[in-house]
């Protein structure tokens, strides 16, 4: 089965570790990418003053796909801040648009992330990801690290298993470019 999906990324590099190993591992599949640094997303508001900004339209036009694809680096054991707050956003989902929230039930989720060092270290985030894709009524699909131990040198191996796990992710395969 073949899924709809669109990928989520933050990071604080544009031509950095995370953005060269999504874009390999996106090579085939062309999947649409919501880049955080490109999106007007401030920090949760307890009186929702900021609901005017670009959350609630990404969110919108996220809900198109079946699949959600979180993409970080890791930032001290955990994910991105521009990441961080976009994720606390999805509390406004809770509250004052409840209605998009109740549509995010059922839908896929997964997370890739690079890090420097070995992937026991990013099992927090992981479990972040996992926790909060179940409280949210999301499924959560698996995780995927990709470590780069030196910087801004990502290995063809690291690279291929990236693209991998997404195409796995979404249900890609050879015969589907057969069929373009
Ligand atoms: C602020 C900061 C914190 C980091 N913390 C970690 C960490 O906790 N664990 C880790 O493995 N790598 C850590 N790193 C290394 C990055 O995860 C790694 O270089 C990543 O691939 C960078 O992706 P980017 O080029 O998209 O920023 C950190 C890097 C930065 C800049």
């Amino acid at each position: 089965m073949t899924h709809n999906a669109a990928l989520v990324i933050g990071t604080s590099r544009t031509d950095g570790n995370t953005w060269t190993t999504l874009r390999a591992a996106n090579e085939n599949l062309q999947l649409p990418i919501f880049d955080l640094a490109t999106l007007r997303i401030s920090y949760f508001d307890y009186n929702s003053e900021n609901l005017a900004d670009d959350f609630i339209p990404t969110i919108e036009r996220l809900l198109e796909f079946d699949t959600i694809g979180l993409v970080s680096p890791v930032y001290w054991y955990s994910v991105s801040a521009q990441m961080k707050t976009f994720i606390d956003r999805f509390s406004d989902l809770l509250g004052p648009r409840k209605d998009l929230g109740r549509q995010l039930r059922g839908k896929r989720v997964f997370l890739m992330a690079t890090g420097y060092s070995e992937e026991k270290y990013s099992e927090c985030m992981n479990q972040m990801i996992q926790l909060t894709s179940d409280y949210l009524g999301m499924k959560y699909e698996g995780f995927h690290y990709s470590r780069v131990a030196e910087d801004l040198v990502v290995p063809d191996n690291v690279l291929g298993e990236a693209r991998v796990f997404l195409e796995s992710k979404v249900g890609y395969n050879k015969r589907m470019v057969a069929d373009r």
